[in-house]
């Protein structure tokens, strides 16, 4: 296992679920942690609780896809630490937080817009306004959190699908580019992770029954494995309890 202690690291949509827990699994490693999320109250609360560790973590209220703040809160950050060593681009979700859920016939355009801009474009300013110090660091990794709806579709979110695809695609042709500075990009796809007040779901897994399925810490676990790896870059790192293996019987 390599070292991973007192690294610099940002995570989008840190203020809640997935997110909180991959900003929480690393201040536990002695990282400093920008908490990106749109939600300052949650983002606050995160903080908070890494501050109560005696870790330190500075907040960056925004939507990621304002791609002025991104980049303004990335120059705070590195004017304060030094550099960022590593991105998890977490932020994003479907049409459901638009309550726009719907048949891809039936979508307006302002919802696509929405849902491509949050996840895709999202990530996309959120990297290239780290990538600049890491470069110059020739150090770095990025890990987007993509979902196994990129991999095997997902009903009434053809626009989240397609984006969370695209992630796959840009890690894969950014990591060509960027592996010279030793910066690794990759991605992990979850299956569904269970959150307060899910109706149970082990039916969506081959693993265990006790009715949640993944957690917010099986997705921190992979993020902190591939933040630890030197030498796994281009990768989609499946996380679902075997929900995209095929049928058990035939
Ligand atoms: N939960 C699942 O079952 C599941 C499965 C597969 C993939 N994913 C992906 O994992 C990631 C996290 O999912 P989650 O379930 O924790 O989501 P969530 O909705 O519970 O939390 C997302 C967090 O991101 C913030 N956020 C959302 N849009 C933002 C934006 N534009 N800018 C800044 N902050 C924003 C929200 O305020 C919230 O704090 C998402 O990208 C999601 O698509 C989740």
């Amino acid at each position: 296992m390599k070292d991973i202690k007192n690294k610099v690291v940002m995570v989008t949509g840190a203020g809640a679920n997935i997110g909180r827990e991959i900003a929480l699994a690393f201040a536990r490693t002695g990282a400093a942690v920008i908490l990106c999320d749109y939600k300052e109250e949650n983002a606050r609360a995160v903080k908070a609780e890494i501050e109560a560790m005696g870790g330190e973590a500075m907040l960056a209220v925004c939507d990621v896809r304002d791609r002025e703040k991104i980049f303004a809160y990335v120059e705070e950050a590195i004017g304060r630490f030094g550099r960022i060593d590593v991105l998890v681009n977490n932020a994003g979700g479907s049409a459901g937080l638009l309550g726009k859920l719907t048949r891809f016939v039936d979508a307006e355009p302002e919802t696509l817009d929405f849902v491509i801009d949050t996840n895709l474009k999202g990530a996309m300013h959120c990297a290239q306004a780290v990538l600049p110090s890491m470069i110059k660091n020739e150090y770095g990794k990025i890990i987007n959190i993509s979902s196994i709806a990129a991999l095997v579709g997902l009903f009434d979110r053809v626009d989240y699908a397609a984006a969370k695809a695209a992630m796959i695609g840009m890690a894969k042709a950014l990591a060509m580019e960027v592996g010279q500075y030793n910066i690794c990009v990759n991605c992990i796809s979850p299956g569904a992770i269970w959150r307060e007040g899910c109706a149970p779901f082990e039916h969506m897994t081959y693993m265990g029954k006790n009715g949640h399925g993944g957690q917010p810490k099986d997705i921190a676990d992979a993020v902190l494995f591939l933040a630890e790896q030197d030498y796994i870059t281009g990768e989609n790192l499946v996380v679902d309890g075997g929900r995209t293996l095929g049928p058990s019987h035939i």
